[in-house]
């Protein structure tokens, strides 16, 4: 049931709000995160190894940035597909985590089998609480969105960040690497951000103007720093895998070495860059993009818009919000963009061409 949307996906991406205040709620009593200590303690861990494909191993490379930040755990994310041929060693104290929607994509099982008897602990983070992943893992957390039906994924995607972010400020609070003030503080502004997804979704009307110049092209650069860069890649994949529009995703910092040569007024640049320490950086690189005349299309805060200047092409601007949050909020317009792209071209938004929901073979 599309609930009156002209796509499933439409439904899902409108759905964000509630699912993740439901998700807040199921996870959150007061300052205490729901995640049993027994199942999974972070103080015995030395690393953490993170595996999965496609839009879920892009939360874990959002994820790593939240580990390595807040609870200065190191982390290792890969690729189910590479993880599992290639062996790596698994030392004692590892925890090995697989992010999965449906809980069933074959390389990211296998990649979990492999660490069966090597790993301390095997965690997953899924959708569906019965599938194999689930089944298989010692701790399986659900991530609480629903049943999703677009092939593209979108609330499993901010579902997935948000049950990995509370992992990362409970492994943050146990071993000590932020305040209980800190946690609190944090946790305050996590249970804002359902309101804030509602503010991005009243910017429909402006993505979908974006989203439509930006359909006529047939080649789209993402680019983001820090932890938007693993989104500017979860913003290419969803472009491409449902407007079939050719989309390549680069961390700012890259651009000069190599993908500049791209650049001229037939390539949009999709910049996603809220307004925090490292957003002067992504005004240069801007600034390098336009001055090939490039056309920037900047997703922002209103500090960061402000500071962008005139020669922008097309401004988003979201809600600013507490930037290791920040992920969470954009990937929406990252997928209204992808999804009203696709309805000017009117491809199959719900069915892509060539695409499983479930990867179940290799
Ligand atoms: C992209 C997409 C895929 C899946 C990938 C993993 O929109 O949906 O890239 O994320 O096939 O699937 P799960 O999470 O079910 O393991």
């Amino acid at each position: 049931d599309k609930a009156g949307y002209k796509h499933f996906m439409a439904k899902e991406i409108a759905e964000q709000p509630t699912v993740l205040a439901d998700a807040l709620t199921a996870y959150l009593a007061g300052d205490d995160i729901n995640i049993p200590t027994e199942s999974l303690d972070f103080t015995k861990i030395d690393r953490l190894t993170m595996v999965a494909c496609g839009t879920a191993y892009y939360a874990c490379l959002t994820a790593k940035y939240w580990f390595e930040k807040l609870a200065r755990l190191p982390v290792e994310v890969d690729i189910a597909s590479e993880f599992r041929y290639r062996e790596p060693p698994i030392l004692p104290g590892t925890v090995s985590l697989f992010v999965s929607q449906s809980g069933e994509t074959a390389d990211t099982l296998a990649a979990l089998r492999y660490c069966r008897g090597k790993a301390d602990r095997i965690v997953s983070v899924v959708n569906v609480e019965t599938s194999s992943i689930a089944r298989e893992s010692d701790l399986a957390l659900p991530i609480h969105a629903g049943v999703e039906i677009g092939v593209a994924s979108t609330k499993a995607f901010t579902c997935q960040l948000n049950v990995l972010l509370l992992l990362a400020i409970k492994a943050a609070k146990v071993r000590g690497t932020m305040s209980a003030d800190e946690v609190a503080s944090l946790l305050d502004q996590l249970r804002g951000l359902p309101g804030h997804f509602n503010a991005a979704l009243d910017r429909d009307q402006t993505i979908e103007k974006a989203a439509i110049r930006i359909s006529e092209a047939r080649d789209v650069l993402f680019l983001g720093r820090g932890m938007m860069y693993p989104l500017a890649y979860e913003g290419a994949l969803k472009l491409k895998e449902i407007s079939y529009i050719h989309a390549e995703a680069y961390a700012s910092g890259e651009l000069k070495h190599g993908p500049i040569a791209l650049i001229d007024k037939t390539v949009p640049v999709i910049v996603m860059a809220p307004h925090d320490a490292l957003f002067d950086k992504t005004v240069s690189n801007m600034q390098e993009v336009m001055a090939r005349g490039g056309k920037v299309c900047l997703i922002t805060d209103p500090a960061g818009a402000a500071e962008a200047g005139e020669d922008v092409w097309q401004m988003i601007t979201m809600p600013a919000v507490d930037d290791r949050l920040a992920p969470l909020l954009y990937a929406l317009p990252a997928q209204m963009l992808a999804y009203h792209a696709a309805v000017a071209k009117g491809t199959d938004v719900d069915q892509p061409r060539n695409l499983a929901k479930s990867v179940t073979v290799e």
